[in-house]
């Protein structure tokens, strides 16, 4: 028998370049304010979620728009240095990619200014969909809504199993994606988009209420996840690694991806939320996406107690 090759799982969505400052304290309008430290790197939802999966041991596919400035330049190396697909990254003429300024406190808390670029257009015809035959898992965030539908739809034909990162999103895109995927996973603002007003439980119920959701979930930091089968009542609760948080930017990306490799690896619905926990932890803990054995020892390490 041949040695398969690990599983390929697709991210689509949205790319940033994140200009992260280090500060001791967000200041207060009106201010100037001095950083510790600055770093330029590859942000976004379905791209930091593509990196934790080819570093957590998948094949690793990323499907997005940049434009054509030095950012698309920086951020196309980087994600390929990491070793991912770009079959599905497209350079769009005279448009300018995704930028943010994310403010990191001393407690690793984050403020971030995201500016959604411009020009990117929503034109979906160019993907490459033929990869999904080939694929395991996909996942995608609210950021291009038209590039998740006809990918969600041949995905769903190829009983691929599909994952949403229900991050803070108008509340129309939200209540249209979720019905298109089996796992929607929110962050706790993006839970409150979807259904605002309503409890977690109710929200939760809600989001696997229709269409080809299975399981719906949210994240809520340091805290813990809460998630809910379609025909349960009560969602579980499983509580958050304990860690000393350096940089939270990017733990919920890095948790989705790890979940959809998880159960692209065929791993049951809470192994593979405990698998995004861990790597979620470890992101926030180092400020950096683990490997996989660094991931799976820490699992190991903790079930110890
Ligand atoms: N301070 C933390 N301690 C332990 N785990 C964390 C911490 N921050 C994030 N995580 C892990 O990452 C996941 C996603 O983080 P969360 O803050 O909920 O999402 P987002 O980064 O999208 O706002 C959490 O469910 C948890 O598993
Ligand atoms: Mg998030």
């Amino acid at each position: 028998m041949t040695k398969s090759l690990p599983p390929l799982v697709i991210c689509l969505g949205n790319v940033v370049a994140d200009h992260v400052f280090r500060v001791d304290e967000v200041p207060q309008p009106p201010a100037k304010a001095r950083a510790r430290g600055y770093k330029l790197t590859v942000g976004g939802m379905a791209a930091n979620a593509a990196i934790a999966v080819k570093r957590l041991g998948g094949r690793s596919a990323f499907w997005g728009r940049v434009g054509d400035d030095s950012n698309a330049t920086l951020l196309t190396e980087q994600l390929g240095v990491e070793g991912i697909d770009l079959t599905g990254m497209h350079a769009v003429a005279g448009a300018r990619s995704p930028v943010s300024a994310v403010l990191v406190d001393r407690y690793g808390e984050r403020a971030i200014m995201g500016f959604r670029g411009e020009g990117l257009g929503t034109d979906p015809s160019w993907l490459p969909l033929g990869m999904l035959r080939e694929a395991r898992g996909f996942l995608c965030d609210p950021r291009w809504p038209e590039g998740a539908h006809v990918a969600l739809e041949a995905a769903e034909k190829l009983d691929i199993p599909t994952v949403l990162d229900g991050e803070r999103s108008e509340t129309r895109l939200l209540l249209d994606l979720v019905p298109r995927v089996r796992y929607a996973i929110f962050s706790a603002p993006g839970l409150n988009n979807f259904a605002p007003g309503q409890r977690p439980a109710e929200a939760l119920r809600r989001a696997v209420s229709e269409g080809v959701t299975r399981m719906a979930a949210v994240t809520r930091g340091e805290k813990s996840t809460l998630w809910l089968r379609r025909g349960e009542t009560r969602p579980r609760e499983m509580m958050a690694f304990r860690i000393e948080p350096r940089d939270t930017t990017g733990a919920g990306d890095v948790f989705h991806g790890a979940f959809a490799l998880g159960m692209a690896e065929g791993m049951d619905e809470e192994a593979a939320l405990r698998f995004g926990s861990a790597a979620g932890a470890l992101r926030a803990r180092d400020g950096a996406t683990a490997h996989r054995a660094e991931t799976d020892g820490f699992i190991a390490d903790r079930a110890e107690g």
